[in-house]
């Protein structure tokens, strides 16, 4: 699979199976890519939370309109480090949020890694980041929820709908 098929095939399931989970080495292999994410100034500015079972439940119910998350086996609760030095007076000096960046970035790879172990997963921005935050016990901003799992029965990916090309890129020489 090339990377564009890769890109095609990852979409926003909003209708899991409740009755398969992940594997623990598939989540474990898109933790991975996520690892390997590249960050301002290497800072990796972020922790992973993967919750899975009871605990996912209920961090499910912290979900607001997203509570369709519930049937996937597994949510994974990305969460903002401190930076480093550099990274912390680049960001200021630059007035730049480095954090949310990186946070997209180690989120794009673990979607496409997920997809390629053939699972399906939602990158999920709507929460309630205190509730979430007191059940989880975790004290840094809570960025992103990423819903994996394995897409119910007849779920497929859409057409992607993009802006055309011309719109959003433009090469100059
Ligand atoms: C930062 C971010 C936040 C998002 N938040 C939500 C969300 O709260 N609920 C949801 O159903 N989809 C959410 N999405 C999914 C987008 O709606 C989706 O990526 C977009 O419509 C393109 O569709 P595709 O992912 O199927 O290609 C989010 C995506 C991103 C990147």
């Amino acid at each position: 699979m090339d990377f564009l098929e890769l890109a095609k095939r990852r979409y926003s399931c909003r209708k899991f199976d409740g009755a398969r989970a992940a594997s623990k080495e598939d989540i474990e292999y898109c933790l991975e890519a996520a690892r390997l994410a590249p960050s301002a100034c290497n800072a990796q500015p972020y922790r992973f939370t993967v919750c899975l079972g009871e605990i996912k439940n209920q961090a499910a119910s912290c979900l607001g309109f997203n509570r369709f998350a519930t049937d996937a086996s597994h949510l994974v609760i990305i969460s903002e480090e401190s930076y480093n030095i550099s990274a912390s007076i680049g960001s200021k000096i630059k007035d730049i949020d480095f954090r949310s960046i990186d946070i997209g970035i180690a989120a794009a790879h673990l979607t496409l890694a997920a997809a390629e172990r053939n699972l399906d997963s939602c990158i999920l921005g709507w929460f309630d980041e205190k509730r979430l935050k007191e059940l989880l016990g975790i004290k840094g901003r809570i960025r992103l929820v990423i819903a994996i799992g394995y897409a119910a029965a007849g779920c497929a990916p859409k057409e992607k709908k993009r802006k055309p090309m011309e719109e959003i890129a433009r090469i100059k020489e």
